[in-house]
């Protein structure tokens, strides 16, 4: 095929581009792929068009990193040049070592139909793909499954076996099927995750259940899952995608997945399509998409689209999944200002010597006093601030970037506000981490995530003021860092 070049770096302005999130050199960018830990460093590849920042033909570009905060740029891993993957390209998939070699397993897309393919490597950077290609095709489909939505492989091996999920839409519902194979060239039919039952929890979702993922994590079972068109219920599912962690139990001889309850894995605006993977010493790192279909983005005039969170670490206590930012976050802080017991006076805005900037990390925990509203105004400025609060009688968190700066606009009917379901007795504990348009909060010790894109003023919007409503509270604490990486 023939296609332009690739946009030269030089023609990419970085006034809105993070400096410790990993982010498309150039062009556009959307689902992380193939995450894994191989050869010494920690391999990110993305669903990538070098050649424009729109989606197009699906590449697979590549980054790599010692301690997944710095990011080197790597030759593209896959392009679309096979029968079987010409025009739209190679669609999001996942990797695996085997006998020390590295394998991609990504879904080829026609003009008809989506197939699973296999690519291998043995020094994680130039990639051939398999003679098999592809490797599960559609005749493997069962019954009612749809050829044309049929993709985004999930490699694992569990008991000396590789088993794949597979995205789909089945008899016009969402599901997930389960391959097995010895060797990851031949796959059987297993069978499918999503049957449909009576509980009320449980009701049929039309759209594909896009990127499945799965993991063990502190012995308990977890899917993950981005099913498209998720009706919103409440505050939960406000985008018009959303990615959910599903805790349950998967029948490997059936392929059935038994489970109770649907959980956002973030309620803020930017976030959709995350894979996870194991680290050799034993923690699972989650890395999402950090923007979402169907909005519109202020980067395409810069020449990029599409940027990524921070790493996250999982763990799982008390019966829900908890997400913190990767711990080897803590060697790029620099400046460390800490304040103590400091009234915040209601209606009178706080702004405290040496906090301001846009590049930190910013941790706070609050005593909510009589207060009915209580939180921080960041990238502040003349014109612009992004509003983060809990608010007592509604027992939620606000991410409100309504006076951020450029304005976003995307399908849903509201794209400036989102709210967190959380119920803080007296205090309240969040983790915000600026990064230029990057706004990300952790809020209770990483019981829920909000993350947003926020186009403020660069140079000017980095004021931060503390405030409340309706009665007084207090900083217990606050510690705050500036996050320098050269
Ligand atoms: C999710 C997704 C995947 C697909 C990829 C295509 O964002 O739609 O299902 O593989 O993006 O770029």
């Amino acid at each position: 095929m023939l296609y332009r070049n690739k946009i030269p770096i030089d023609k990419v302005d970085k006034r809105y581009k993070p400096t410790f999130h990993a982010s498309v050199p150039s062009g556009w960018a959307n689902d992380p792929n193939g995450l894994i830990w191989y050869n010494g460093q920690a391999h990110l590849f993305f669903q990538h068009n070098p050649y424009s920042n729109y989606w197009g033909p699906m590449h697979w570009g590549h980054l790599t990193s010692k301690d997944f905060i710095r990011w080197e740029e790597q030759p593209i891993a896959l392009k679309p040049d096979k029968r079987y993957d010409i025009p739209f390209g190679c669609f999001s998939g996942t990797a695996i070592e085997k006998d020390s070699m590295l394998y991609l397993m990504y879904t080829g897309v026609t003009l008809s139909r989506q197939q699973q393919c296999l690519a291998y490597s043995n020094d994680g950077i130039h990639f051939k793909k398999s003679k098999r290609n592809p490797v599960i095709n559609t005749s493997e489909l069962p019954f009612g499954a749809s050829k044309r939505d049929f993709r985004d492989p999930k490699v694992f091996s569990r008991d000396g076996k590789f088993y794949c999920l597979v995205g789909t839409k089945r008899n016009e519902h969402g599901d997930i099927l389960l391959y097995q194979s010895d060797d990851l060239e031949h796959w059987n039919y297993v069978g499918n995750l999503m049957e449909i039952d009576d509980r009320p929890d449980h009701q049929p979702i039309n759209g594909v259940f896009e990127c499945p993922d799965y993991q063990l994590i502190d012995g308990q079972e977890i899917l993950f899952t981005s099913p498209q068109d998720l009706q919103s219920d409440g505050n939960r599912f406000q985008n018009s995608q959303s990615s959910v962690w599903i805790a349950g139990e998967l029948d490997f001889e059936t392929g059935n997945y038994y489970y109770d309850q649907f959980h956002e894995l973030d309620s803020g605006f930017d976030f959709y399509a995350p894979q996870t993977m194991r680290l050799p010493d034993g923690r699972i790192i989650l890395i999402g998409w950090k923007e979402c279909w169907g909005r519109e983005y202020p980067t395409e005039k810069d020449n990029w689209v599409g940027s990524f969170t921070l790493p996250r670490e999982l763990t799982y206590r008390e019966g829900h999944l908890f997400q913190n930012p990767i711990h080897e976050m803590v060697r790029y802080r620099c400046n460390h200002v800490v304040v103590q017991n400091l009234d915040i006076l209601q209606n009178e805005a706080l702004a405290i010597d040496g906090v301001s900037g846009n590049r930190l990390e910013l941790n706070l925990l609050i005593e909510l006093g009589d207060a009915e509203q209580v939180g921080l105004k960041v990238l502040k400025g003349t014109f612009n601030e992004t509003r983060l609060y809990y608010e007592r009688k509604s027992n939620c968190f606000v991410f409100d970037r309504s006076a951020s700066g450029v304005p976003i606009k995307g399908k849903e009917s509201n794209t400036t506000v989102r709210k967190c379901d959380i119920t803080a007795k007296n205090v309240f504990s969040l983790r915000v981490f600026l990064d230029v348009s990057c706004v990300e909060v952790f809020l209770q010790d990483g019981y829920s995530v909000m993350t947003g894109n926020i186009y403020a003023d660069p140079e000017n919007d980095v004021g931060i003021e503390f405030y409340c409503k309706g009665g007084n509270a207090r900083i217990r604490n606050l510690e705050i860092y500036d996050i320098v990486v050269e």
